[in-house]
């Protein structure tokens, strides 16, 4: 199996996400990080820890960054990921704790220690990262492959005109590992908006699984509900971090274009993602996607 550390701000499809990464016998999931984003760090490690003791996964968690690099975050988008970042799922506070230590150190630590063969998933804001280059540049050159969820290239920001949320959370984050030489897929807004999943795929879970399902799908209805009010019409909630995560199981769920990426720090368009047409590529981007394959197989793993 393929090791990787997922790094998440749980988040409704942070969660969903981290169930289908266990749940896929080609994942070995050496450990999950977490950041602020969607919550406050401390309710998305306390989430994280959650949603893998109804799994049933050991996966270690280590807490990461609790603020940008240089801006102040104190507002969170409660209304898209329910006001504890679990939608509408009832939930008791976790048995397990995170390790100790802090989620840069333990990515410098296991990309060292496996040079060359690991895989970093980042479906939150890229401070952990950012951070983890910035006490050790090097370890740029000893990643398999970065996957980020993060950024709209042609298709618009879901914050602002230009900016997705992921980016727009911390900008000089962004900017510094697009700078960093790491091999980057970049799997934003242009794809991740054309997979949804619908009310309908969700009823299931509850009769299929018991408590598990429901805790799922109160999850994720929640989710569907600010989908639903937010995009009329558009039958379902994005998938955006399970879709990371499929790009790893399943590089042909998708097709990439590789080109040069610069985010915008300042200004009107804060946080775009934008493509230079002149300069070497330093990101393949995901520009098409086979939505309803990856539907299948994300709904084949994970409740
Ligand atoms: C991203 O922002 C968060 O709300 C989601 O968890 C996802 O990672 C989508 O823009
Ligand atoms: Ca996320």
């Amino acid at each position: 199996a393929r090791p990787i550390i997922l790094d998440v701000d749980t988040g409704v499809d942070d969660a969903l996400a981290i169930a289908y990464a266990v749940r896929s016998p080609e994942l070995d999931v050496l450990g999950i990080t977490t950041t602020f984003g969607n919550i406050t760090v401390e309710e998305a490690t306390r989430n994280t820890l959650i949603v893998l003791e109804k799994l049933g996964s050991e996966a270690p968690v280590v807490a990461g960054a609790a603020q940008p690099l240089t801006r102040t975050k104190s507002e969170y988008p409660r209304h898209i990921h329910g006001e504890q970042g679990l939608g509408g799922a009832k939930w008791d506070e976790p048995k397990r704790r995170a390790l100790p230590g802090d989620a840069a150190d333990f990515i410098i630590e296991q990309v060292r220690a496996r040079e060359g063969r690991l895989t970093l998933v980042f479906v939150g804001p890229l401070t952990n990262l950012a951070l983890a280059l910035r006490k050790d540049p090097g370890i740029a050159g000893l990643v398999e492959q970065v996957v980020i969820m993060g950024g709209a290239v042609r298709a618009p920001g879901n914050v602002s005109p230009y900016a997705e949320a992921n980016i727009y959370s911390d900008p000089e984050a962004a900017d510094l590992v697009f700078r960093s030489g790491l091999p980057i897929t970049l799997v934003g807004l242009d794809v991740t908006m054309k997979t949804l999943l619908p009310y309908s795929r969700v009823e299931a879970w509850r009769e299929k699984s018991g408590e598990v399902g429901r805790f799922f799908a109160d999850m994720a209805e929640f989710y569907i509900d600010f989908y639903e009010q937010g995009y009329p019409g558009i039958g379902g909630c994005a998938l955006h971090d399970p879709l990371a995560v499929g790009v790893v199981i399943d590089p042909s769920f998708v097709n990439v274009e590789r080109v040069r990426l610069v985010v915008d720090t300042e200004g009107e368009t804060l946080a775009r993602t934008a493509e230079r047409p002149d300069g070497e590529p330093n990101a393949g981007v995901c520009f098409g996607v086979d939505a309803e394959r990856f539907l299948e197989h994300f709904l084949s793993r994970v409740i």
